[in-house]
């Protein structure tokens, strides 16, 4: 094993690649590892002793864990954890909590609190060291469909689920826009100019890869971008106090069309249109980089940052071409745009080091030929002054078709998630064994490893997993690795052997995808507009097709689910365990509905089918989706209203801003755009959302075939459509009642025990 990591340590030497992360200020100081131990174990508050110190031979981040004083009886048992970094003590610490502790933090909550009262020991020093030097976090579009109405509570708990496995580089979006407009004030750009091009607040993260401009439903107010700057103002120094590196935003170019007049002279191109939308909302204005104006907001977006922040970080995240098409695809304009760009960036911070998404190397991979990045990426001087995530490695990996993206520093990403979809979904292999062949490949770039989902929605151990891996220099094994993250997640004393046996089903099955067809999170089409046809088994960005036989996989791991929660009364107490139940009992009505979907369709298509038989099939498509309405509604982490509520808690009490944050939210997971130009891509299936919307859809389809085949005209398509826009427009539309839906309904244990038996 040590050899093994040694010839890893070897892999980056020969690839030339400083290891030496750039951390500023706080970099010698654990206050904030202590801070955390206080916050989540208050009653271990002085249980773990912090020392950052040189370990010999260690030139990646490396802790050594000891026990420092037995428990006596006094309650005094101390450990002792010495680290190169604050993230390798927090990795200690987390090493320490799962495994002698047996507990752990989750997207639903912190447990850590139940670490046993008398410590176990750990015997034997333990030293581990990362595989990579950085362990990154978040895709910009992650800012939106997962953290948009986050609180600085929400956001600690996920900074220190981040910090804790070892996370030291994540994404720093929050509150960009309050320096932005400062920028673009500076420059002589008015209010309403600049308001004209600034996106909603469930729409920023596209507004940011100048895909989109302006916002529809109302303009953004200047309370939001005040309120996400204080927020910033919390999350930065918590993220440097938990040993991270925040990557910060940098002006990349996109301005209000008003610039254009403003500066005549100026290189303004239009951008390409992006995903349908009108030209009034994208083919946003970009500033070319190697206009000298760009040079001079960046200096000033970036020196104003650093009055915000403080000097916390050089690396700069930067999205130009994301989804957008370049102006040219000329060698010679895209070599300039990088140099340019990357210029600006150095004039400004002089160690800066510019990260970009990789993301459109795949989307708009007839555009980006090796030819063409080859000399995009070759703007940018040295290997050291860029950071490339390859963005969706666990599938469509680009690293090798790009040379290890010509030398220059990569990090290996898994994506995963479209749009905080919540399908099952999740390749063990390919999130375990390819990233480490990735980095053991020869001349291999790769820096680091990390999660980039567009949001977070279930499917926790897969993403688990790969921040495992970043610290083992060999495959982790799905075996031993399921059953021990299924002890700490529900962490009884009298964990029933079937609740393991649940999640081995699913680890083999859900977890193991091996379909190159589908290589996300699997959309359920009960969340589609309803129509005749093309919603089952789509493949690529917006799958449908179940890849897994849900009699075989879904249906025995709920049967073991249900036996461990009858063998544990415990183990219903357990939040992450009523949270499974109801998540995998979701996924076995959601998979059913296709059954009734495609019975209703040739019952229509059928020659002898009547008004009244199309009905009667239609009942139990129906009546799937009030029984799953009901299961959502009895569990508190699948309501709609949490979405919609976290969204309107930012109003101050103002109903008419508290309106507009709703339509906000509303339209996100709905419409996503003002007429549906990306109708459904952020469905979710929440409690409330089913019984809402979605059954209203389903509703006036049934009808509207019934009433076809009743009056003997033939099926419209458009028809259909247009009907299910006017109810996505009026649903946008509606706020929410005061009385139904902001609590949860009846017991979720016997309703995923009625619905079991129902849709076995
Ligand atoms: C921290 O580690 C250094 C080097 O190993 C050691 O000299 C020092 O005593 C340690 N400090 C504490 C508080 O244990
Ligand atoms: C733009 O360029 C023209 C021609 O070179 C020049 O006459 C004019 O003064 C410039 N305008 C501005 C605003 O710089
Ligand atoms: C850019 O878009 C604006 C607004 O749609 C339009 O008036 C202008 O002609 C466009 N410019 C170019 C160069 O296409
Ligand atoms: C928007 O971009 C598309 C190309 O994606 C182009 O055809 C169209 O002319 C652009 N519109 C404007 C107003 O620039
Ligand atoms: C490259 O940038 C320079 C300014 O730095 C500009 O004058 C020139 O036209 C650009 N060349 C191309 C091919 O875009
Ligand atoms: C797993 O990774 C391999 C290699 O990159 C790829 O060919 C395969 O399609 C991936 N499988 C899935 C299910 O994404
Ligand atoms: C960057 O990496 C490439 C590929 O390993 C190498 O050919 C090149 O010399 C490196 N450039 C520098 C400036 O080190
Ligand atoms: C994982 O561990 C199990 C049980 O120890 C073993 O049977 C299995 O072969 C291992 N799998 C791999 C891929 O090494
Ligand atoms: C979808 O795929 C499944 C499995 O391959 C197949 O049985 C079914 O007929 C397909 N349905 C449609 C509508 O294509
Ligand atoms: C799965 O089980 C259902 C319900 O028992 C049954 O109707 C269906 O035929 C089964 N499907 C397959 C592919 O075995
Ligand atoms: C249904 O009727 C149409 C037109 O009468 C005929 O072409 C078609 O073959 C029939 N289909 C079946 C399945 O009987
Ligand atoms: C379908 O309905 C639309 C109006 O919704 C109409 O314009 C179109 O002509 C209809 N198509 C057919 C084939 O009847």
């Amino acid at each position: 094993m040590m050899k093994f990591l040694a010839s890893l340590k070897s892999a980056f030497l020969f690839a030339g690649i400083t290891c030496v992360i750039s951390t500023f200020a706080n970099s010698d100081d654990v206050s904030g590892l202590y801070a955390l131990v206080k916050r989540r174990m208050p009653s271990h508050s002085d249980a773990f002793i912090f020392n950052l110190s040189t370990i010999a031979g260690s030139d990646v981040d490396t802790f050594k864990m000891r026990d420092a004083s037995h428990d006596e009886g006094d309650g005094n048992a101390k450990i002792y954890i010495e680290c190169t970094t604050i993230s390798a003590c927090a990795r200690g610490l987390y090493t320490y909590v799962t495994e002698f502790g047996g507990v752990d933090i989750w997207w639903t909550g912190s447990r850590l609190d139940q670490l046993p009262h008398k410590l176990p020991i750990i015997n034997e020093p333990i030293t581990r060291s990362a595989i990579v030097p950085y362990r990154y976090f978040f895709n910009t579009v992650t800012f939106d469909y997962t953290t948009a109405f986050y609180t600085f509570d929400d956001w600690s708990l996920l900074l220190d689920w981040l910090a804790l496995r070892s996370v030291n580089l994540p994404l720093a979006w929050v509150g960009y826009e309050h320096i932005l407009v400062e920028v673009f004030r500076e420059v002589g750009l008015t209010d309403a100019e600049i308001a004209g091009f600034l996106s909603g607040p469930a729409f920023q993260a596209w507004n940011r890869f100048g895909n989109i401009q302006g916002s529809w439903g109302g303009d953004l107010p200047t309370q939001w971008i005040d309120d996400q700057f204080a927020l910033q103002k919390q999350i930065i120094p918590r993220m440097v106090e938990l040993g991270m590196t925040p990557v910060l935003p940098s002006f990349t170019g996109f301005v209000p069309r008003a610039l254009h007049n403003l500066c005549p002279n100026a290189s303004i191109i239009n951008g390409s249109q992006w995903s349908g939308f009108p030209s009034t909302y994208t083919n946003d204005s970009f500033l070319e980089p190697f206009d000298p104006l760009f040079a001079n907001m960046q200096k000033s977006f970036i020196d104003k940052q650093i009055a915000a922040y403080g000097r916390v970080s050089h690396i700069y995240t930067l999205d130009q071409y994301n989804e957008n098409d370049p102006y040219s695809g000329d060698i010679a304009y895209l070599q300039n745009v990088t140099s340019a760009t990357f210029a600006s960036l150095r004039a400004a911070d002089p160690q800066a080091i510019w990260l970009m998404q990789g993301w459109l190397f795949f989307s708009d991979e007839t555009f980006w030929t090796t030819e063409r990045v080859h000399a995009y990426l070759g703007g940018v001087p040295g290997n050291d002054s860029m950071i490339i995530l390859d963005l969706y490695s666990e599938a469509q990996p680009q690293w090798e078709r790009l040379s290890s993206y010509y030398g220059k520093q990569w990090i290996w990403c898994e994506l995963h998630d479209y749009g905080g979809n919540m399908g099952f979904e999740g390749n063990f292999v390919n999130v375990t064994a390819e990233p480490l062949r990735a980095l053991t490949s020869p001349g291999s770039s790769m820096v680091g490893m990390g999660l980039t989902p567009e949001g977070m929605e279930g499917n926790e151990i897969i993403y688990d997993v790969l921040l495992d891996q970043a610290w083992s220099p060999t495959a982790i094994n799905r075996t031993s690795y399921v059953s021990s993250w299924v002890s700490r997640r529900y962490y009884v004393s009298d964990l029933p052997s079937s609740a393991v046996n649940a999640w081995e089903i699913l680890g083999a099955t859900v977890y193991s995808n091996r379909d190159p067809s589908s290589q996300a999170t699997v959309k359920s089409i009960l969340e589609l507009a309803p129509a005749l046809s093309g919603l089952v088994n789509r493949t690529g960005h917006h799958p449908t097709l179940v890849f897994y036989d849900t009699n075989t996989t879904i249906v025995p791991a709920l049967q073991m689910l249900i036996q461990a929660g009858f063998e544990s009364k415990s183990l219903l107490n357990i939040r992450e365990f009523k949270y499974d139940l109801v998540d995998v009992t979701r996924q076995l009505l959601a998979n059913r509905f296709i059954t009734l979907y495609e019975t209703l369709i040739i019952t229509y298509a059928s020659n002898s089918s009547s008004s009244a038989t199309i009905a009667a099939a239609s009942q139990p498509l129906l009546q799937l989706l009030r029984d799953l309405d009901e299961l959502l509604l009895a569990d508190d982490y699948f309501l709609l209203a949490n979405w919609i509520s976290a969204a309107r808690s930012f109003s101050h009490g103002n109903a008419s801003y508290a309106a507009f944050l709703e339509r906000n939210a509303r339209n996100q997971i709905t419409l996503w755009g003002p007429t549906g130009e990306i109708n459904d891509y952020a469905s979710k299936q929440w409690g409330g959302l089913i019984g809402g919307y979605y059954m209203s859809r389903w509703e006036t389809f049934v009808d509207y075939l019934v009433g076809t085949k009743a009056n003997g005209a033939g099926y419209n398509a458009t028809t259909v459509a247009k009907a299910m826009l006017e109810i996505g427009e009026q649903w946008n539309a509606q706020t929410w009642g005061l009385t139904v839906g902001w609590e949860t309904v009846g017991d979720s244990w016997s309703v995923v025990q009625a619905l079991a038996t129902k849709y076995m």
